[in-house]
């Protein structure tokens, strides 16, 4: 049964917010465990339902994994090459990410894996991961526009290629360098535009040879093949895409003041964070080290007056899960906000350009869609709120609305709380904890 949520007016949000580990490099340490030899302990694991997936997955593939305590992980893994066949279909249910770096995972043995997902994974093309795939050699099998279902085979010996991103994606270059793992020799991928570094950051600390170089054409990542990988430790950082949610909320909230402690501050994710900066946010980084090899902050986050600004293409990739909370903030900006290049959020949990700007239009707030480009006019009075969002199986439309009710002349709600878990479980009892007034209505 869907759980319908109402968030209303809230009270000044304040306090010190644990925010849940960071989603993508939940999946990388599970994975890149599972293909360790040894023993890889994991702190701070988001344990949300697309982690729990993959941590399924790599058991499915003959990993140990086992649970020690809250985001404590421990995991043994088989090697590269090691993998067995699993027995039955992976479920990555919600995870784009979980299904794309799974694909490459699995290319790399000569097995033969069936992937499926829920109704939103469904959706998406995968076709981007299945073509590089295929020229290394590996077989696919999917529903039509390279939709899941589908099944991988992985070819005896997998050929090493040279391969330029047609979209800015990090899960499909990440799928290509684990699949290059198993290549014998050197499998480069070209990106044109920047996407986050994960996948490059833990493949050296669990002892692979990775590249980079910085060219013409963009950024040279080469792997060098058939590694020994090693267990290492990793601590891995709180979400700053989970983190944005509290983040605009405090700002929007007069008078809150937010403490959010160890939030990963990598630039290749920090966006958001960025723009809102420009936008003349109030948010201080302190305590700034480096855990695992990524950079970590606390961020201190206090109300402030926000001006409209336009936010270059360039900067999508370092931002594209922040869209819909940067909608939000705004439309309680002075002024207008651009956002351009948005194409790639068409093809998300959701098509989150229509559900960002359908979902604000119905709040009341006046938006344009002009091609790949959203405008947000901000209002001087917030927005009227008193509307019910469709959720569609996206987390981070859920959590983007249920902070601009707290924000809102009337209330907002939205039609089921079931995926903020996929990224984010406890964020109702975290948000009222520090002042947010979000119900079930009963
Ligand atoms: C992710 C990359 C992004 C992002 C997703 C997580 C990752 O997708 O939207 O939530 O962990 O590599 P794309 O790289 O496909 O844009």
């Amino acid at each position: 049964m869907p759980q319908p949520l109402i968030s209303s007016r809230a009270r000044p949000l304040t306090g010190t917010l644990r925010i849940p580990g960071d989603k993508s490099i939940s999946h990388r340490s599970l994975i890149l465990g599972g293909l360790s030899v040894g023993e890889t302990r994991i702190e701070g694991l988001l344990e949300g339902e697309d982690v729990l997936a993959t941590a399924a997955a790599m058991r499915a593939f003959g990993a140990t994994v086992e649970h020690l305590g809250p985001g404590s992980w421990r995991v043994v893994g088989r090697g590269v090459g090691g993998l067995d066949e699993p027995a039955d279909v992976i479920d990555c249910g919600n995870a784009g990410t979980g299904m794309r770096l799974l694909m490459g995972t699995a290319a790399g043995q000569p097995i033969t894996t069936f992937f499926t997902g829920d109704g939103s994974l469904r959706r998406r093309p995968m076709g981007r991961v299945g073509a590089p795939l295929a020229q290394m050699g590996v077989r696919i099998v999917a529903r039509e526009g390279g939709r899941p279902p589908l099944a991988v085979t992985g070819p005896e010996i997998l050929t090493p290629i040279t391969y330029t991103l047609p979209v800015a994606s990090a899960q499909v270059k990440s799928a290509i360098l684990l699949a290059g793992l198993a290549a014998p020799g050197e499998t480069t991928v070209i990106e044109p535009k920047w996407t986050r570094d994960h996948t490059e950051t833990m493949l050296r600390h669990f002892g692979a040879e990775v590249r980079v170089e910085d060219t013409a054409e963009g950024r040279r990542i080469t792997v060098v093949g058939e590694p020994e990988l090693t267990g290492r430790p990793v601590v891995v950082p709180a979400d700053p895409s989970s983190a944005a949610f509290p983040a605009v909320a405090a700002l929007l909230v007069e008078g809150s003041e937010l403490l959010l402690p160890g939030v990963g501050t990598n630039p290749l994710r920090f966006g958001l964070f960025e723009t809102l900066l420009e936008m003349g946010a109030d948010i201080e980084l302190t305590n700034k080290r480096i855990e695992a090899g990524e950079p970590v902050a606390d961020l201190v986050v206090r109300h402030s007056r926000l001006k409209g600004i336009e936010v270059p293409a360039e900067r999508a990739p370092s931002m594209i899960d922040e869209y819909p909370i940067l909608a939000v903030a705004a439309a309680h900006a002075e002024g207008t906000t651009i956002m351009r290049g948005l194409d790639e959020l068409r093809v998300k949990e959701s098509d989150r350009l229509a559900a960002t700007a359908n979902g604000m239009a119905a709040c009341g707030a006046r938006v344009e869609v002009d091609g790949d480009d959203l405008t947000v006019h901000g209002a001087d009075n917030g927005v009227a709120g008193g509307t019910t969002i469709p959720v569609d199986l996206d987390h981070r439309i859920a959590m983007a609305f249920l902070v601009l009710g707290m924000v809102s002349a009337d209330a907002v709600a939205i039609d089921d709380e079931a995926a903020i878990a996929t990224s984010f479980p406890g964020f109702r009892e975290l948000m009222n904890g520090a002042g947010a007034a979000i119900g079930t209505g009963a």
